[in-house]
């Protein structure tokens, strides 16, 4: 037993019969393992809690709690611990019932030494096993998951640089994202969001216009009013960016997306969800997006003065924006509600 010399494994043997314990309690001891012992059901619940146990020999006939009705519990708290069951009745069916069970082996009393040594080491080595293809199980997911969040990490930051780029090609718009994160995020602190929750709206902000790829510069340059059809098209951004990011980030942020144009009031373009239906980060970055909108030139106007931009974004509290995050932005800009 050369490995489990290495390890000193702890052993628990568990017989009402003092003399059978220290038989087998020598034998395994001589072998290398630490040998524990119980006489009873409880000292052997008790002797799990307390030490780190790899092996229980159970005997199956003991006063009180038989071996039988103990090993589902133990097998239940403690699935790590090899279990072989031990008792004087030859009996197959009883043997069967205890593998059904979750033993690993089965011995026959009046042992042969020899015999409960090798069942020994081989539910020792079964288990060293089992738990050796655990840790490398846990280890591949973790690499999984760590090189996902990379590739995706990558992913995005692509697409931010994308949006950037989009951005700086067009004057009215360089550094519309990068603005409209800071201000959406002040306001989801201001909010108490979670931490998971801030992080999607980071993302969620940064890639919210990303549809404008799709959008005619012609018609998103215009000097002028645009004609309804045209407003139509320009709207269509929303889906399409959703659609773009769908892919690679949560739902959350998706959603977050695909409904920052979303009236509170309902009464948006091709609208299908109204008030609090609306995901909160839309509901944040509508107001975020319009504050950013309107401080900035536009082909159509020239920036508004920030004082009319506060009270504009205040008049619209309740139809076009949440007044809660209304309220949120108003303190967030140092001003009260009123
Ligand atoms: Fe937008």
């Amino acid at each position: 037993m050369k490995d489990m010399l290495d390890q000193r494994e702890t052993l628990l043997i568990v017989d009402d019969e003092a003399a059978i314990r220290k038989l087998l309690s020598q034998k395994l001891s001589r072998e290398g393992c630490q040998c524990e012992e119980a006489d009873a059901a409880e000292q052997v619940l008790n002797t799990l809690a307390t030490s780190p146990i790899a092996l229980v020999i159970l005997d199956i006939k003991m006063p009180g709690k038989s071996g039988i009705e103990l090993l589902p519990e133990i097998k239940s708290s403690y699935p790590d611990t090899a279990v072989i069951m031990a008792t004087a009745v030859n009996d197959i069916n009883v043997a069967i019932l205890c593998l059904k069970q979750g033993a690993d082996d089965y011995l026959c009393k009046p042992f042969n030494l020899e015999e409960v040594s090798l069942a020994v080491q081989r539910a020792l080595e079964k288990r060293h096993l089992k738990l050796k293809i655990r840790e490398y199980q846990q280890f591949l997911e973790e690499k999984v998951e760590e090189q996902t969040g990379e590739i995706r990490k990558f992913f995005l930051g692509a697409i931010e640089a994308l949006v950037s780029a989009l951005e700086a090609k067009d004057k009215y718009t360089g550094g519309h994202s990068r603005r409209v994160t800071e201000i959406a995020l002040a306001l989801g602190n201001e909010l108490v969001l979670s931490a998971q929750d801030m992080e999607d709206l980071r993302w969620g902000s940064l890639l919210h216009d990303i549809g404008k790829i799709a959008i005619d510069q012609l018609i998103q340059n215009k000097p002028g009013k645009l004609t309804p059809e045209e407003y139509e098209h320009i709207m269509i951004h929303s889906h399409v960016g959703a659609d773009i990011v769908r892919p690679v980030v949560n739902e959350n942020i998706v959603a977050m997306i695909e409904h920052h144009h979303d009236r509170y009031d309902g009464s948006g373009l091709n609208q299908v969800i109204m008030g609090d239906d609306i995901p909160l980060g839309a509901r944040i970055l509508a107001v975020a997006d319009a504050f950013d909108a309107m401080l900035s030139d536009r082909p159509y106007r020239l920036a508004m003065p920030i004082t009319e931009v506060i009270d504009e974004i205040k008049r619209c509290a309740g139809t076009q924006f949440d007044p809660d995050v209304v309220t949120a932005f108003l303190n967030t800009v140092g001003m009260t509600t009123t």
